[in-house]
């Protein structure tokens, strides 16, 4: 307090300054591989370019792969003084070649450099995310094929709406991560661009090849335009929404999970691992992995919006603000990273009770829309029909009766043109005459299975 009253101005700034409030390097050392990386093919370009010369950048190579080796082995001496991933880089290139490490910065500004570092690592983890998706639709058809037979309660409302199979509820899962791998390769196309040679901004006064450095780095063109090369951060904008989207799935599943699990519906029992129990209620087995899945969803979301909204005032080109991209990057990776793999091990490993399934189906009024087609198909137009078998619903729900157990009487007080064959109106061939493209009919659901698997085949083998 005394030296906030003597001089609150320095007082401040030390607090400050202690806080490390610019040293990004707590996170920002993760993208060391990619920073060594678009350092050698940097270096090497300059020295076959003539602008150093080629022993110079020869020796600034052999340096940066030992410090690559120090990172990995653990050995490396952090400083976190020098603010950020780049600067602790090239301090130690110093340390270990001299002078001439001061030659690697020819040409480039950390603007370029860890927008190039950052587009590497949204590369690799956007591959990493659609392979984890990929085993994910993979155990989802593993599932779907011992299911295509097993009937079960489809829900609007969460009320039994009408009967379908089970697998063709897990293949509606399969839909929605096919979609979220493709919106991470959109991300990783959005980041394959090369931005090396933007310098700080404006270009570059050197006789750069810039293709040859985005070839050994492996990315597919180069930037168009230094300012925006600089100050673009889209790409991770990219991944983020796709990870949003995908954790809204995995969130969706999860909940599928949480409800599947109950004592209420006992439509499955989740693998032990994936379960907990209680402290202090012994007969527990918390759905604590999905009820994770669930809850992580919205710190994803959060990265998403941060992003959004750390970008939205910046004018051209390249902020501080920006700097700002990367831990919400991370955390949204380290997130749905293991959420993807938790869901993979429940789907895999659940046990599905397909008998309760069938009796919650058969316990309830399911089948009163074939009903109502029944009537149609006697000529009935639907919204009449729709109407008697609302008041022969209410009826049966009144008396506490299924609609199997009513008899030949209550139906006919709902409509004269029902007949004995309406007893024939059953699950099985509710779900079978859904024969429709994309309908349950479980001929339907067994072609939608085959090339679901073809389209996953396909898309691995594409990488
Ligand atoms: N740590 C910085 C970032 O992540 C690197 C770029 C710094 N550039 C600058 N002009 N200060 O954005």
């Amino acid at each position: 307090m005394t030296e906030v009253n003597k001089d609150p101005a320095a007082a401040v700034r030390g607090a400050v300054l202690a806080s490390d409030f610019t040293q990004s390097l707590h996170y920002d050392r993760r993208l060391y591989r990619e920073d060594i990386a678009g350092s050698i093919a940097h270096a090497a370009m300059l020295g076959r370019q003539g602008i150093i010369p080629e022993a110079d950048a020869e020796k600034i190579v052999e340096g940066l792969r030992q410090i690559e080796q120090e990172i990995s082995e653990g050995s490396f001496g952090w400083k976190p003084e020098l603010e950020d991933i780049h600067m602790n880089v090239e301090s130690r290139l110093h340390e270990i070649i001299g002078e001439t490490a001061g030659r690697l910065h020819t040409a480039r500004s950390r603007n370029d450099q860890v927008a190039t570092d950052t587009r590497l690592w949204v590369k690799s983890a956007a591959d990493e995310a659609i392979a984890a998706v990929r085993i994910l639709q993979r155990a989802l058809l593993g599932q779907a094929e011992q299911h295509t037979g097993t009937v079960v309660p489809g829900y609007t409302h969460l009320q039994r709406g009408q009967p379908v199979v089970f697998a063709h509820h897990l293949l509606a899962y399969f839909e929605m991560f096919d979609r979220d791998a493709g919106r991470f390769l959109a991300a990783k196309r959005a980041a394959d661009v090369m931005t090396l040679g933007s310098g700080a901004m404006a270009g570059s006064p050197y006789p750069l090849d810039r293709q040859s450095v985005a070839e050994e780095l492996g990315f597919g063109a180069i930037s168009s335009n230094s300012m925006d090369a600089v100050s673009d951060r889209d790409f991770i904008l990219y991944y983020l929404f796709a990870a949003s989207v995908t954790m809204a799935h995995l969130s969706r599943l999860a909940e599928e999970f949480v409800i599947w699990s109950s004592d209420e519906f006992g439509f499955i029992r989740l693998p032990d691992e994936y379960t907990s129990g209680s402290s202090i209620m012994p007969q527990k087995r918390n759905p604590d992995f999905a009820e994770l899945m669930r809850g992580k969803t919205g710190r994803v979301y959060g990265h998403l919006l941060a992003l959004l909204t750390t970008v939205k005032g910046l004018p051209l080109t390249y902020n501080r603000d920006l700097q700002e991209d990367k831990e919400g990057l991370f955390d949204a990776a380290d997130t749905v990273m293991p959420v993807l793999s938790a869901a993979a091990g429940m789907v895999l490993g659940m046990n599905v009770e397909a008998d309760r399934m069938r009796n919650a189906a058969e316990h309830s009024y399911v089948l009163a829309t074939d009903i109502a087609d029944y009537l149609v198909r006697k000529g009935v137009p639907f919204r009449q029909a729709y109407i008697a078998v609302a008041a022969l619903a209410k009826k049966s729900i009144a008396a506490g009766k299924g609609f199997s157990e009513l008899d030949m009487s209550d139906f006919r007080s709902a409509s004269e043109l029902f007949d004995d064959d309406v007893m024939s109106v059953t699950l099985d061939g509710a779900v079978a005459a859904r024969d429709v493209p994309g309908g349950t009919a479980p001929t339907r659901v067994l072609d939608a299975l085959q090339k679901a698997y073809g389209r996953l085949h396909a898309s691995v083998a594409e990488g």
